[in-house]
């Protein structure tokens, strides 16, 4: 049972989904509401470690089929541990990508059957889905370009294998995101990217912070 918020962020690299939801966490905190985030793929230690099975640089043989298998499989973990008990405990669950973009990179970007990303989808996310979805819309040359330098100043693991996907492989997932979000208006919320961090801040949280139903408690 779904009794929290579940607000999810997609974008294209680099369009800024990260820095907004910190920002985002810290007003929410401060409102009084309980809130969580966390980020696909990923979010807790097992899907964690498929993550970086899905972004290793090395790893530029993996199947499309393979691909999508590991996302859906990291997500059913991430769901069952972390996501599904945090709204069941009334909590704002605020997470960096989720089942839209596995839609917009491996259908509308590899190119797989819909239905079946659809199915698996279904399967991982255990009834669990987004009240809300923050599409951050940006021009993937503007995104790559800051996901790039991220890259550079990183010393961690190479978690670079869609960075190297041509620009017109993040064109598709850029019309595929702007084609679910047609699809769905009533969830979601589309921000222009090329916006300053503060700009795009003051965009987001007024939208946000108005939608959140009177029945998510503030614990404070
Ligand atoms: P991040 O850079 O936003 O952390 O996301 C990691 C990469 O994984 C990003 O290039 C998008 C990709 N991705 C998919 O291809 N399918 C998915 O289902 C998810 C969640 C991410």
């Amino acid at each position: 049972m779904q009794m929290g918020y579940f607000i999810t962020f997609e974008g294209v690299e680099g369009c800024g989904k990260t820095t907004q939801i910190r920002l985002m966490e810290d007003q929410f905190l401060a409102l009084g509401y309980d809130t969580v985030s966390t980020r696909e793929p990923g979010g807790c230690p097992i899907a964690d470690k498929i993550r970086t099975i899905l972004l290793d640089a090395e790893n530029r043989a993996m199947s499309p089929l393979a691909e999508l298998m590991l996302y859906d499989a990291a997500r059913a973990q991430h769901v069952s541990e972390i996501i599904a008990p945090a709204l069941s405990s009334g909590k704002i669950v605020l997470c960096d990508r989720f089942c839209d973009a596995t839609i917009a990179y491996q259908s509308f970007g590899r190119g797989l059957d819909r239905a079946l990303i659809d199915g698996l989808n279904r399967l991982a996310c255990q009834g669990v889905t987004p009240d809300l979805t923050v599409l951050i819309d940006c021009d993937p040359t503007i995104g790559l370009t800051r996901a790039r330098s991220r890259i550079e100043a990183c010393s961690g693991p190479r978690e670079e294998r869609f960075e190297l996907e041509a620009l017109a492989f993040h064109e598709r997932v850029r019309n595929g995101y702007r084609q679910l979000a047609a699809d769905a208006p009533e969830r979601f919320i589309i921000v222009d990217g090329s916006q300053s961090i503060a700009e795009l801040f003051s965009a987001i949280s007024t939208q946000l912070v108005a939608r959140i139903p009177e029945s998510t408690h503030a614990v404070c």
